[in-house]
Order: C-alpha cells, then sequence, then structure tokens
C-alpha cells in the first residue's frame, strides 16, 4: 500500500498541466470528494500501528503537494486566452500552410530541366490575334489544320481569340530576337472542348524553341531524350513517330516508355508500353521566314507539351478535372511538408 501512495506521490510532483482542464481534472481526481486522498484517509484505519507514523507522513505530503499543483496552475490558463492579453511575440502556428499547385510543380520541373541546358521562359498574351496563333504558324485562313484546335473567338474581323497554344508566344520571340533563341513558353491556353477525364478547355502548355546555324533533327531527339530521363527517370526511353503540324517539316509525336508497368503494358499505357508526352519537329521555313528570321541561314526545332498530361504520368493522377476543382484533400497530397 506504502508503493502505491509513493507512485501517487510521483504523479503528483511531475503534473505539468497544459490547460485548465487538465487542472481540474487533476484537482477532482486527488482532492475531490471522491479523491484520492479521501480513499487513503480512509484505509488510514487499517494500517498496522508500526506504520502508522510513516503512512501518515506520505499522505500529508501528497495533500500539500497536490494542494500546492493546484494553487500554482488554478487559473493561469484562463488568462492566456483572454483577448486582452494576446502575446504579439509567440511564434506563428504553421499548421495551415498551402502547398503548390500540382500543375506548379510540373511546370517548375520542365522549366528546370530546360533551363540546364539553356533554355530561359518567355510569356505572351492570352488573348491573342488570328495572326500571331496562326497565319504565321504556316496556317493561312481556311487552312483545314486550323479545325486541329477548336477555337474560341472574342471577336471575328479582325479575329481576336484565346490562344490555342503557347507557339504563339514563339512567334513573338522571334520577331522581337535574333539567333541564337533558345526559348520556352510556357502558359495557360483554350480550346474549345467538351470537359472530360482527359480533356479541358483551359490547359497549360510548354513549348520549346531552338533556333541556330545547322540546328539538326539529332539535336531535338537528344534534347527530348535528356527531359524524359530528367522527369520520368534514367530508365526513361522515348519513341518517336511520324506525325504533322503545319508549323514543322518534319514532324513527330514523342512517346515515353510507362513507367507504371516498366512497358510490360498495363491499362494506363493500354498495353502498347508507351505514353504520348509531347509534339515536335523541325520549325518549318515558312515560320521562320513569317517571323523574319533568314531559312537560309538558320534552322531550328519546336516542341509542346501539355503540362497536365505531365502532371498525370508522374503522379498517376486519372482525372485531369481534378487539377481544376481546387479540392483540398486532392492538393494536400502534393504538400511536401506532409
Ligand atoms: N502547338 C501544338 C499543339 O498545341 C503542339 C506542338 C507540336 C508544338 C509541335 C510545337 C511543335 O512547337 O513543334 O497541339
Amino acid at each position: 500500500m506504502l508503493e502505491t501512495v509513493k507512485e501517487l506521490l510521483q504523479e503528483v510532483n511531475s503534473f505539468n498541466p497544459k490547460s485548465e482542464k487538465e487542472v481540474d481534472f487533476f484537482r477532482l481526481k486527488f482532492l475531490g470528494k471522491k479523491g484520492k486522498l479521501n480513499e487513503l484517509f480512509a484505509d488510514f484505519k487499517s494500517v498496522p500501528n508500526e506504520s502508522k507514523k510513516e503512512f501518515g507522513q506520505v499522505i500529508n505530503m501528497l495533500k500539500q503537494n497536490a494542494q500546492a499543483k493546484v494553487d500554482t496552475y488554478k487559473g493561469t490558463f484562463e488568462t492566456e486566452s483572454n483577448d486582452s492579453e494576446i502575446d504579439l511575440t509567440r511564434p506563428v502556428s504553421l499548421d495551415n500552410l498551402g502547398s503548390r499547385h500540382p500543375i506548379s510543380l510540373a511546370r517548375n520541373q520542365i522549366v528546370d530541366i530546360f533551363n540546364r541546358i539553356g533554355f530561359t521562359v518567355s510569356e505572351g498574351p492570352e488573348i491573342e490575334d488570328d495572326w500571331h496563333n496562326f497565319t504565321a504558324l504556316n496556317l493561312p485562313e481556311e487552312h483545314p489544320a486550323r479545325d486541329m484546335q477548336d477555337t474560341f473567338f472574342i471577336q471575328t474581323s479582325p479575329d481576336v481569340l484565346l490562344r490555342t497554344h503557347t507557339s504563339s508566344v514563339q512567334v513573338r520571340y522571334m520577331q522581337e530576337n535574333k539567333p541564337p533563341i533558345r526559348t520556352l513558353s510556357a502558359g495557360r491556353v483554350y480550346r474549345n472542348e467538351a470537359i472530360s477525364a482527359r480533356a479541358h478547355c483551359i490547359f497549360h502548355q510548354i513549348e520549346g524553341l531552338y533556333i541556330n546555324k545547322n540546328v539538326s533533327f539529332a539535336d531535338l531527339k537528344q534534347a527530348l531524350l535528356y527531359f524524359a530521363k530528367e522527369m520520368f527517370g534514367e530508365k526513361t526511353k522515348i519513341r518517336l513517330r511520324p506525325s504533322f503540324f503545319p508549323f514543322t517539316e518534319p514532324s513527330a509525336e514523342v512517346d515515353v516508355s510507362c513507367n507504371i508497368c516498366n512497358s510490360k503494358g498495363c491499362n494506363v499505357c493500354k498495353y502498347t508500353g508507351y505514353l504520348e508526352i509531347l509534339g515536335c519537329g523541325m520549325v518549318d521555313p515558312n515560320v521562320l521566314e513569317n517571323c523574319g528570321i533568314d531559312s537560309k541561314k538558320y534552322t531550328g526545332y519546336a516542341f509542346g507539351m501539355g503540362v497536365e498530361r505531365i502532371a498525370m504520368l508522374k503522379y498517376g493522377v486519372k482525372d485531369l478535372r481534378l487539377f481544376f476543382e481546387n479540392d483540398v484533400r486532392f492538393l494536400k497530397q502534393f504538400d511536401k511538408s506532409i
């Protein structure tokens, strides 16, 4: 029995409350009517005479210490929550810090990878004229390839529209700068498309443009292979398929090996082992000439990718709409501080 009392004494001595509630709980537990001390005083009668002295001393000490603790802490927490005594020097709580949006994370990574091989970022307007979005890019009026991108028009004749790709920024950059040119155009683009798990009327693109003397298709392929490995891992392979874009000739679409199934085939890559990530090609001489660059002296490559697509592959997101809903339960998963 003496042992139990000593244990209780230890509990009392090490009591270090954080709130008023804890103090109240403590007071009731030890000093309350049905508390430990009253229990012990009741038990005192049955203690053998020879131990009564020692036992009594310990219980008294227990009572005094418990009372001292209550006296010390009672009321101290109430004043802290009192508005008039807000302590402005207290460090702020970092509980509700925001996190970067996954599209920003993917964009920053892409930009960072190309920065390392000399590309810098250029920006342009989201509201464009027809010339910068289409005509300069070898898409004259009535050209059927204009239908590849359903356009939101703000005004007709003269046409003002929401840019359908960031290639319009490349046009502006070529007009204002002389080769060698190494630029990335990053930003929001708009297309009149039905919203689904794989498409949205607003999305983000990053396009690259390199113009210099003697730029070859091999340079393009090497830059893209470097990008794919940096973005998706050292073992990543790329595959180029011939394609068509009005502004590049020849043109290709680029696939990366599926890192979900290691190219063995799964439902994400539709059992092909590869996933499409971007379009690219050698800049059509007509585009260079339209933008005031001598196509006999210079050649160049260009590529364009959807940031959502890259983010979906990188983070295993199956529905593109999640990027636009801003549900914190989704966004929190990209918080690196968790
Ligand atoms: N602008 C194209 C699109 O939005 C993507 C693209 C393809 C950009 C090939 C390029 C390129 O610069 O060379 O569909």
